[in-house]
């Protein structure tokens, strides 16, 4: 498939747009200063907090599991059976655990969340962290999936 492009320059931090790339839906989210701080508090309570075993592309290696920090651009399906989680970035949210979570991505499908690197969390059905799919930049606002 041939790659597609996304305008990013109108996204403000907090906010997610979804493209559609082969098929699948990509979830691109303008990540706030505090969501990426975030990121350090919950590795303990994550399967993958590495990406050890997540596919992702080789050179996405950082804990914010992305090439721009504010940036995160994954695949939008739940990597228990392909369900769409639900962006869910309200720190606190009471139906997710209340204080203890800090903002991320829920599935309803089977329960399963996801931090807003992707990343897993324990003691859900999913037991890896949601894809990055191949992606480069064009420009400072255009983002290039595939
Ligand atoms: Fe997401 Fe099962 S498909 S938890």
């Amino acid at each position: 498939g041939a790659p597609v492009k996304a305008d990013i320059g109108k996204l403000e931090p907090g906010q997610m747009v979804v493209v559609e790339w082969r098929g699948k839906p990509v979830y691109v989210v303008h990540r706030t200063e505090e969501m990426i701080t975030n990121l350090d508090k919950v590795d303990g309570d994550l399967k993958d907090p590495d990406s050890a075993i997540s596919k992702q592309p080789a050179y996405i290696s950082s804990k914010a599991r992305s090439i721009r920090p504010e940036l995160l651009v994954v695949e939008g399906l739940c990597t228990h059976l392909g369900c769409a989680p639900k962006f869910r970035p309200e720190v606190g949210a009471a139906d997710l655990g209340g204080d203890e979570w800090v903002g991320g991505f829920f599935c309803p499908c089977h329960g399963s969340k996801f931090d807003l690197a992707g990343r897993v969390y324990s003691g859900v059905p999913a037991s890896t962290n949601l894809v990055v799919p191949p992606y480069s930049f064009e420009s400072q606002s255009v983002l290039v999936i595939g």
